[in-house]
């Protein structure tokens, strides 16, 4: 079966038909997934921020997260996010399906009473996928590779935080490193689409406000979902 981890994106938002509500408990604790179909297709979405959305990124379990999408049957997840910009050329709202994340700070990890060091990395066939279908049905540029570069949050960056990582990464966000690595430790594939809602602190000249970047989000999330929509199916079709 293929999951779906979405953020701001689909917290308003009804894709699934035939919903079944479930709360899985894990050896991390419990995870809330709805199973149900789009188009036709199985699939089993998590809200990474709660169904209340009162989850901050910091305080995500991830491992109970994709813990239960794997005890579902789930060996393909599809991430959505939104990230800041770091780059001033780029026009936005774009999507970037990044090919590598830069993750010190979230210390997030199954492994915490063994000695087992997964290589990290996003998955190359579901990242293919999401550049292939949203260069096919979507008139946002599509950035294909670049470095996610994850924070800790809730709290945005400083300027010289953004001053710095932007010499290393193409987007930051609070989420999808942490994901990747958990989802690797799980066996799981795994890749993330995200739209860059708001150039991040300092980028340009402009204040950068939470509300505004919610805002934004939600209006790109039709555009995210259609492109997931779309990748669920074709990951359907060549990989089931
Ligand atoms: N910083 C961190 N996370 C984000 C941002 C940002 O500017 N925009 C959307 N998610």
């Amino acid at each position: 079966m293929i999951g779906i981890v979405g953020g701001t994106h689909i917290l308003e938002i009804d894709v699934l038909s035939d919903v079944e509500e479930k709360k899985i408990e894990t050896p991390f604790g419990v995870a809330e997934v709805d199973m149900g179909r789009i188009d036709g297709v199985d699939v089993a979405i998590i809200q990474r921020h709660g169904k209340k959305k009162d989850r901050p990124p910091h305080r995500i379990n991830h491992a109970a997260n994709f813990y239960a999408l794997k005890s579902l049957g789930v060996n393909h997840v599809i991430g959505m996010g939104s990230v800041g910009c770091l780059k001033e050329e780029y026009s936005l709202p774009s999507l970037i399906v990044p090919d590598d994340y830069i993750d010190f700070f979230s210390g997030v990890t199954l492994y915490n009473d063994s000695l087992i060091h997964i290589t990290p990395g996003f998955d190359e066939y579901l990242r293919d996928v999401l550049v292939r279908t949203a260069r096919k049905i979507s008139s946002f540029p599509v950035i294909d590779g670049g470095v996610y570069f994850q924070t800790r949050g809730p709290r945005l960056e400083t300027k010289a935080e953004i001053a710095m990582i932007k010499n290393f990464a193409d987007c930051v966000g609070m989420t999808a490193g942490s994901e990747a690595t958990i989802a690797k430790e799980l066996g799981l594939s795994y890749a993330v689409i995200c739209t860059m809602d708001n150039y991040a602190h300092g980028i340009k000249n402009e204040v950068v406000d939470y509300k505004e970047i919610v805002r934004k989000a939600r209006e790109n999330a039709e555009e995210c979902l259609r492109i997931v929509g779309e990748a669920v199916k074709r990951v359907w079709e060549e990989k089931f």
